[in-house]
């Protein structure tokens, strides 16, 4: 492996994701700063146990408090002129954001503001910043594509993503930050989060109790193992956009015409019914679900599917994970951390 002396910084660290992303950088031999305030929306316990095991490692600094704060970032960044950033740090949850919409807000639209500004004052050679799916909101054709236009978000959480992607675009142009912003398919794996489908499905399975399951079941997912989204995140980090040379690009690309800025896609490709994910968790579990078949939610889509031939050409990325062994590595971890 090529030595490395480059620091990441990554926000929302002790998240799901950040806590998987950020064990593969230190492993890489980068130097990591980790901010996360961690934020009460679901069991403070998970992320601080993720955390005090990424503190194991003497690369690893953590800064326990919000992006949105005036000049944490901007002093952060003074202070450490990281070569990388990797943003991750949301309020996520689609449901969630009808109820909470000022949470949204402050940790999304501020906390990349803030996120924005440190970067034009100490520009890092590469920033990557977590969209979503959601993104696409009405779009019914699929597999969706990152050039297809996306421009009907269904919820206030996938309306603020989107207009992230809106604002990182402004600062790469102007400020030349060369930025790729990922749109991530239902992520999934051990450490993943309670108000996410299988861990919900998990603990109901297991404790004898039934499951909702929306739209009566004629939901598809394109369900993506957090394993090899890191790896993608990985190969993406060193693929940095350049901004094109008399506003050219290739067929296919989604790279900006105007900025070193580039949408992809980091998906499976390859949707899975709900009900197959549901007999995946009953096969881990040696145990069947008793089905309470319930209405669309608001705000939800009733199914995703990632083009991710856009992935594909500019790192190589194949997904390795298969959803029955990916349910598998979930339950296990389940069944071991809670004891049950
Ligand atoms: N998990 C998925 O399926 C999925 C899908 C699409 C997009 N995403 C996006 O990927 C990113 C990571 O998602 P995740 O699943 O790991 O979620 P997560 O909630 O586990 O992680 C986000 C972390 O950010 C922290 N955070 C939230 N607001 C903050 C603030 N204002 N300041 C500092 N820290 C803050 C939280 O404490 C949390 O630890 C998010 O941006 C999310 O919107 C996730």
């Amino acid at each position: 492996m090529i030595s490395e002396n480059r620091t990441a910084l990554v926000t929302g660290s002790a998240g799901f994701i950040g806590y998987f992303l950020c064990k593969r950088l230190l492993a890489d031999g980068f130097r990591v700063i980790g901010v996360d305030a961690m934020t009460d929306y679901y069991d403070v316990a998970l992320k601080q146990r993720r955390q005090s095991m990424i503190m194991q490692s003497q690369n690893f600094r953590a800064v326990n408090d919000r992006i949105e704060t005036p000049g944490l970032l901007m002093d952060l960044f003074a202070k450490e002129k990281p070569d990388v950033v990797v943003h991750l740090a949301a309020q996520a949850g689609v449901r969630h954001s009808i109820d909470f919409p000022r949470s949204y807000l402050e940790s999304n639209l501020v906390g990349t503001f803030e996120l924005l500004e440190a970067m034009r004052a100490f520009p890092p050679a590469h920033s990557l910043l977590a969209s979503t799916s959601s993104a696409y909101g009405a779009n019914t054709e699929m597999p969706y594509i990152e050039n297809v236009r996306a421009d009907h978000q269904m919820s206030f959480y996938a309306a603020t993503k989107k207009a992230t992607e809106s604002m990182t675009h402004s600062y790469a142009h102007l400020f030349d930050l060369p930025s790729t912003m990922f749109r991530f398919f239902t992520v999934y794996g051990p450490w993943g989060r309670p108000d996410m489908a299988l861990f919900k499905f998990t603990r109901a399975i297991l404790a004898g109790q039934p499951i909702d399951v929306y739209n009566y079941g004629d939901m598809s997912r394109d369900f993506t193992y957090v394993g090899d989204l890191v790896n993608a995140v990985r190969l993406l980090i060193d693929t940095p956009p350049v901004r094109p040379k008399d506003g050219v690009v290739l067929a296919g690309d989604s790279l900006s015409p105007v900025a070193p800025f580039r949408v992809v896609n980091i998906g499976n490709s390859e949707p899975v019914q709900l009900t197959a994910f549901i007999e995946a968790i009953e096969e881990a579990t040696g145990m069947k679900a008793e089905q309470k078949r319930m209405p669309m939610q608001a705000g939800d889509v009733p199914a995703t599917w990632a083009d991710t031939s856009l992935l594909t050409s500019l790192t190589g990325y194949a997904p390795r994970t298969s959803v029955t062994e990916g349910v598998k590595h979930f339950v296990n971890w389940y069944r071991d951390y809670f004891n049950v």
